[in-house]
């Protein structure tokens, strides 16, 4: 198969860590990279049954800790360092957003948001990388939002976070392109996952955002994969520094 369009895709030998990959959009990464052949570390905040099932469903290896604090960091680092000598793929997926409204702010939801949103994946990409440019081969897929190209409210917080991550991906992105390594952010739009459930009950206001979709549907975590498939393989090989919305458009 040398050559061919599947072994561009293929991840035969490549190691992952998918952050957040006990449920939603990073359990799909995760299954995904595994499909393609990748060992992959599933992680989650904490042990839960979604973690110990992500982990079985990809042959993986599960790895816990809390990224709203560096401590939790730290901790996701050594038990990653103790499962595997060395990561080939980062996708830093995992988050946490509030909706606040303006007055609502305080201190503390800004410091948990930017140190899970923004500074975990500074250090993750600090931790990992090196060893990525020693082998002059390396996949860092940061995972943003629609909200860091279309103002929401009641998010601005979340957005900001996102827009931070932004720019640490083009600037990782420079540093790290002439050792080997792409560093691009994966986009998605309004993907049904628990994350939204609580707020797409409401049939006015599912109504309201399914409009704004051109594509007409929300997306599933399935549409978010195979893009994370193209950053994370040899087929993205000369894609690097960008966003990729995968938004069914909601981000024009
Ligand atoms: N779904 C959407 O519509 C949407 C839209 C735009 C952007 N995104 C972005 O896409 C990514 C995935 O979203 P999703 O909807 O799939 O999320 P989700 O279903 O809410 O799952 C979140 C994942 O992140 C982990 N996580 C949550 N808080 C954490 C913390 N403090 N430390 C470490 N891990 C933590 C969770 O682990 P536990 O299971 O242990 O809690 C879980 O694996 C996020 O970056 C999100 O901002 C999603």
């Amino acid at each position: 198969m040398a050559g061919s369009i599947e072994a561009m895709f293929r991840l035969d030998g490549r190691t992952a860590l998918v952050t957040g990959s006990s449920r939603g959009i990073g359990r799909e990464i995760a299954r995904t990279l595994s499909l393609a052949g990748a060992s992959v570390l599933v992680h989650g905040s904490r042990e839960s049954e979604a973690l110990r099932e992500a982990a079985e469903e990809c042959g993986a290896v599960p790895v816990i800790g809390d990224l709203s604090s560096p401590e939790g960091v730290e901790s996701l680092i050594g038990a990653c360092r103790a499962a595997v000598p060395s990561l080939d793929i980062l996708v830093l997926n995992a988050s946490v957003q509030k909706y606040v409204e303006l007055g609502e702010f305080d201190e503390s939801e800004f410091l948990r948001e930017f140190q899970a949103n923004t500074a975990a994946s500074f250090r993750l990409i600090e931790a990992f990388s090196p060893a990525m440019r020693e082998r002059r081969w390396g996949r860092i897929v940061t995972v943003g939002s629609v909200n860091q190209l279309r103002p929401s409210p009641r998010l601005t917080l979340y957005s900001a976070t996102k827009s931070a991550q932004m720019s640490l991906t083009t600037n990782f992105a420079k540093t790290l392109a002439p050792h080997g390594v792409t560093v691009n952010c994966l986009v998605p739009g309004v993907i049904l996952t628990d994350r939204n459930t609580e707020a797409l009950k409401d049939p006015v206001y599912r109504e309201k955002v399914r409009s704004q979709v051109p594509c007409g549907f929300f997306g599933e975590t399935r549409d978010c994969a195979g893009a994370a498939l193209l950053l994370a393989s040899e087929a993205g090989r000369y894609i690097t520094g960008i966003e990729l919305p995968v938004t069914g458009g909601m981000h024009l």
